[in-house]
């Protein structure tokens, strides 16, 4: 009979336990011999410190890349993609083409933001170019909307002015840093409420670039009408949209959890908006999320032993433009209905059948190329050594050199290839 993959897991979730379970797979404590850990974040740090001085074993994987929060840091996830754009301005690449008012064409998918306090003196020159506009605080350390804030005056940032004169000399720590971006105020409403979308999205290598994107993804609702009056930047039900926040809410129905999923979501869209514009939107989302992996891929320690699952955070505005957000490491296990509860334990199911197809030991000189059966409930979203050999296959056809996948298309939708769809 063959060896069962032995497993380590730091989090007590049944969904998780459950998948563990359902393969037969045989339980081992963190320091003996596993073949699959599902660890915190800190545990996968400690494992790849270099003073543990731990060395995976070919038959051992890891659910976090080493230095994800190039990614999954609010700060970190901007200097990326900013130095991504600039990088590809610089080899002359079409795809970081700008219009007349100096924005990004095809890469603007990022709210405008700072650093606070290192680049406060630049947020005050764009602030003031538009004084009335309203801006979202973010700790950069922290997640679940804890010491997030709006703002629509200069004076409440009297503390990270004062910081930014001193940071040259006393660097705050990664702790007390902040993000500050343009607040989107226009969100798209329904039923008068704003909602986000979280996205999951499981990359299993980095060079060449291997990612899923999940089709059950949802909608999380605020329990409260929006508004963008500033009598209400204070109250959180009204602009934050995550659970842990909305939950407290009086108006929270633990039924449906001010969830609706994806599927939901396009097929409303469809109704009241039309299919063309609802496909361009959601060509858009993709689009972002491949170039937010791009941006990060170089800088990324593309270990051979990790997979991960990331959350997206995605806001759609009411012209339909979909806003990247953040990414999370760590995406919450944690069921608030019934239906929350079988899509998370599919979602777990679906990334195990990617990562170790068949239930088998892994071993982490394989490809990463699962065999279509496996995807589940996943697409593959982009996969960088097809889309290659497409190019050179299309180049080859035409005589036409097109250097770069996802080129652009008229309609401004990315030219479709077989990697996503
Ligand atoms: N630029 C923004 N415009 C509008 N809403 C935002 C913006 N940034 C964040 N939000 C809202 O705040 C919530 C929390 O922000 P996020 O960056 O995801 O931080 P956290 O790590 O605390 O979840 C988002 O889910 C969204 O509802
Ligand atoms: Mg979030």
């Amino acid at each position: 009979m063959s060896q069962k993959v032995r497993w380590a897991c730091d989090l007590d979730k049944s969904v998780l336990l459950g998948n563990f379970e359902k393969r037969g797979w045989v339980q081992a404590s963190p320091d003996e011999d596993w073949n699959f850990y599902w660890s915190s974040v800190q545990t996968t740090r400690n494992i790849f410190s270099v003073e543990t001085g731990y060395r995976l074993q070919d038959d051992q994987i890891i659910n976090h890349y080493p230095n994800h929060y190039e990614l999954t840091r609010k700060d970190l996830m901007v200097k990326n993609i900013k130095r991504y754009r600039k990088d590809l301005e610089k080899e002359g690449s079409p795809l970081a083409e700008k219009d007349e008012t100096g924005k990004y064409i095809h890469l603007d998918f990022l709210p405008v933001t700072f650093l606070l306090p290192a680049d406060y003196n630049l947020f005050v020159e764009e602030f003031r170019k538009n004084p009335s506009s309203t801006w979202i605080m973010k700790p950069t350390g922290k997640a679940r909307g804890i010491g997030i804030f709006l703002i629509n005056r200069l004076s409440q940032l009297k503390k990270w002015s004062r910081d930014s004169r001193t940071s040259t000399f006393a660097a705050p720590s990664a702790k007390d840093a902040y993000v500050i971006s343009k607040y989107i105020d226009n969100p798209l409403l329904i039923g008068g409420k704003k909602f986000d979308l979280r996205l999951y999205v499981l990359v299993t290598s980095y060079r060449p670039l291997k990612c899923y994107i999940y089709k059950l993804g949802f909608c999380r609702f605020c329990t409260v009408k929006y508004t963008p009056n500033t009598t209400e930047l204070d109250n959180m039900f009204v602009h934050l949209t995550n659970v842990s926040i909305q939950k407290h809410g009086e108006e929270y129905n633990p039924n449906h959890g001010g969830k609706w999923t994806v599927h939901n979501l396009k097929i409303y869209l469809e109704g009241t908006r039309g299919k063309d514009v609802t496909d361009k939107l959601f060509d858009e989302m993709y689009w972002q999320i491949v170039h937010s992996l791009k941006a990060v891929s170089g800088v990324m320690a593309n270990d051979r032993h990790c997979f991960e699952c990331y959350g997206y955070d995605i806001i759609i505005d009411d012209n339909l433009k979909p806003w990247l957000i953040e990414v999370n490491a760590s995406p919450s296990l944690t069921s608030t209905t019934a239906n929350d509860r079988i899509m998370k334990y599919n979602l777990i199911n679906d990334i195990l059948n990617i990562v170790c197809p068949n239930g088998e030991i892994p071993d982490m000189r394989w490809n990463k190329t699962p065999p279509k059966e496996c995807y589940g409930h996943y697409d593959l979203l982009y996969d960088e050594e097809l889309a290659q050999s497409e190019v050179l296959e299309r180049d080859s056809k035409s005589r036409i050199g097109i250097a770069t996948m996802s080129l652009r298309s008229r309609d401004s939708r990315p030219r479709q290839t077989t990697t996503w769809k």
